[in-house]
This record gives C-alpha cells, sequence and structure tokens, in this order.
C-alpha cells in the first residue's frame, strides 16, 4: 500500500514538485498517473521511490515512512520497487544478459541464481532468446521489455513506470502496456505515468490527474485492454 499525507515537493529554485497530495493506493491496483509536461508525474514516482525528498508531508510505502528514511535504507526499499524509464537507461556496452543481473549481483547472489533468475524474467518479457545481444542491436521495444526485465528480477511489489511507451511508435507502445498489464495481473502494484490519453482510455482502471503539482482528478474507467488480456491470460501460460 502507498499512502500520500499531504505531500509537498519544493525544489531548490522554488518550484513547485508537488502540491498537498493525499490519496491512497491499495496493493495490487494499476493506476495510471497523467497530466501536462511539468504537472508532477515524475517528482510524484520519484517520492515514492526516494530519489527525491518530500519538503512536507509524509509518504507511506507498505506503513513504512519513507519521508524519513535515511539513506543507508534506501537501497532496501529499492528492493521492493521497481521504476522503468522513458529512456529505457540500458548500460550500452553491457549485454542483455549483464543488464538484467545488475541488481541479483549487488545483491550477492551467485552466478547460477544470477542467471536463472535472469532467464526466468527475460522469458516473462519474450526475450530469452536475446541474452547475448547488445542493447543497441535490439530495437526500440525489445530494450523497453530488457528495462522491464531489470526492473522485475527482484520480484518488486510495486513497479512504476514513468512515460515507458513515451518513445515508442504507437504498435509497440501497446506491445509494453500489454507486458505491464501482464504485471499488474499478476498481483503487483503498477503506477504507470503517460500523458497519452488514448493509451488510458484503451486501457481502463484508475486515473490520477496531476496539474502543477496538485492532484485535480481521481476516478476509475472500465477496464478495456485490461479485461481482453484477462480473458486469454490463461491459455497463454
Ligand atoms: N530537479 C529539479 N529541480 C528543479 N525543478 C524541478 C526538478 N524536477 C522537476 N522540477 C519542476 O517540477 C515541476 C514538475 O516536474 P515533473 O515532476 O518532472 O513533471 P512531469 O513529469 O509531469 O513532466 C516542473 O515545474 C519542473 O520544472
Ligand atoms: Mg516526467
Amino acid at each position: 500500500m502507498i499512502e500520500f499525507f499531504r505531500v509537498t515537493k519544493r525544489y531548490a529554485g522554488g518550484q513547485i514538485g508537488l502540491d498537498g497530495v493525499d490519496l491512497r493506493i491499495d496493493p495490487g491496483q494499476m493506476v495510471f498517473l497523467t497530466g501536462p509536461s511539468g504537472a508532477g508525474k515524475t517528482t510524484f514516482l520519484k517520492l515514492i521511490y526516494c530519489e527525491e525528498m518530500p519538503s512536507s508531508g509524509n509518504i507511506l510505502v507498505n506503513g513504512r515512512n519513507v519521508s524519513s528514511l535515511p539513506r543507508s535504507k534506501v537501497p532496501y526499499l529499492r528492493r521492493t520497487i521497481g521504476v522503468v524509464f522513458q529512456s529505457f537507461r540500458l548500460i550500452p556496452r553491457k549485454t542483455v544478459f549483464e543488464n538484467v543481473c545488475y541488481l541479483p549481483r549487488i545483491l550477492g547472489l551467485s552466478s547460477r541464481e544470477q542467471k536463472k533468475l535472469a532467464f526466468e524474467t527475460l522469458r516473462q518479457v519474450g526475450l530469452a532468446h536475446r541474452l547475448n545481444a547488445f542493447p543497441l542491436q535490439l530495437s526500440g521495444g525489445e530494450q523497453q521489455r530488457v528495462a522491464i526485465a531489470r526492473a522485475l528480477i527482484n520480484r518488486p511489489e510495486i513497479l512504476l513506470a514513468d512515460e515507458p511507451t513515451g518513445n515508442l511508435d504507437p504498435e509497440l507502445s501497446d506491445e509494453i502496456m500489454r507486458l505491464i498489464l501482464d504485471i499488474h495481473l499478476r498481483g503487483t502494484t503498477v503506477i504507470f505515468a503517460t500523458h497519452d490519453r488514448d493509451l488510458i482510455q484503451r486501457v481502463g482502471r484508475r486515473v490520477l490527474t496531476l496539474d502543477q503539482g496538485k492532484l485535480i482528478d481521481d476516478y476509475e474507467l472500465p477496464s478495456g485492454l485490461a479485461a481482453e488480456t484477462e480473458a486469454t491470460d490463461g491459455e497463454q501460460k
């Protein structure tokens, strides 16, 4: 569960990132975060994974107050949260396998365990056959799949996606959207920031709208794409 209590983020230059936001996201929910550029979407996500700290207010992630988390505890929090970015952020000189193994290696898993986890996770995103490729040998959609695998390898309870389809063609966007929905349907809480209103309409579910740092709308859309995926889910596995 993620809870915001009157959360405000004011950057050093005085810019307002987030302005008095109150909300609750239940475990396993799928939520879209929308609003124009500069509305505060990225700030909202950064506050959850402690890339930024709020200027006032409190944020609880699974009951733990992350707004006062000492720096040394941040890596523990990050083990339960996966993050995906618009620009993929893969390491170009490392293979797909090495990019995905970054976290297990840091956590000190044996190379055999790393391999097993990486293989399973790459299979989940449909890229087990590209283990030894380098990021630039892959299409944009495939690179984003690798980035998703990297975010998932730790089996996080929460997946934060910051405009993950922003650099992709509509067809590839849908592919990535389906993959992220599949992850949600397996029980992960997903917060998906996008300003693509069409995408949100197609998928449905809860929609939070930010404007100039304020939460100006919070409503539920009927499930679209999600329902389709649910219906075929059993056949795929
Ligand atoms: N590191 C930063 N330093 C100063 N201002 C920032 C910083 N990051 C974001 N902002 C400002 O905070 C506001 C919200 O930005 P952001 O969260 O990136 O919005 P969005 O992701 O919706 O485009 C904007 O006015 C932006 O200029
Ligand atoms: Mg942003």
